[in-house]
């Protein structure tokens, strides 16, 4: 294969990787992270993370909606956006 093809495909993979869909799209979890995270960035792949640091990621994110005057997160939506996100999480 000529080296530009497979730099091609190389970056075909990469991009594809980062826009992995979310796991689980249409479950009511995954669709209020969508909502609520992706004000600033694109939502996170939840396999990008390790439980422990969405846990801490979460925690960083409510001071800055609350500075962007966002609605803060209710204890429901946080304890849900958690498990999907501890459900989904990668192991390293
Ligand atoms: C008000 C804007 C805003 C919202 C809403 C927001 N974020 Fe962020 N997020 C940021 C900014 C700005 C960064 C860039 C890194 C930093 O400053 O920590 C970031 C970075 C991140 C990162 C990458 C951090 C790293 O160390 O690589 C993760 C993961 C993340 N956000 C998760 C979330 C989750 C989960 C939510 C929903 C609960 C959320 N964000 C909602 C502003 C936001």
């Amino acid at each position: 294969m000529p080296r530009s093809a497979l730099a091609l495909s190389f970056f075909a993979i990469l991009i594809s990787g980062c826009r992995a869909p979310l796991p689980d799209p249409t479950s009511p979890a995954a669709l209020l992270y969508a909502r609520r995270c992706d004000n600033c960035h694109r939502p996170y792949n939840p396999h990008g993370l390790t439980a422990a640091m969405w846990d801490l990621k979460v925690k960083l994110m409510e001071p800055k909606m609350q500075a962007a005057g966002m609605p803060p997160l209710t204890s429901d939506e946080r304890a849900s956006i958690l498990e999907y996100l501890e459900g989904h999480a990668g192991t390293e």
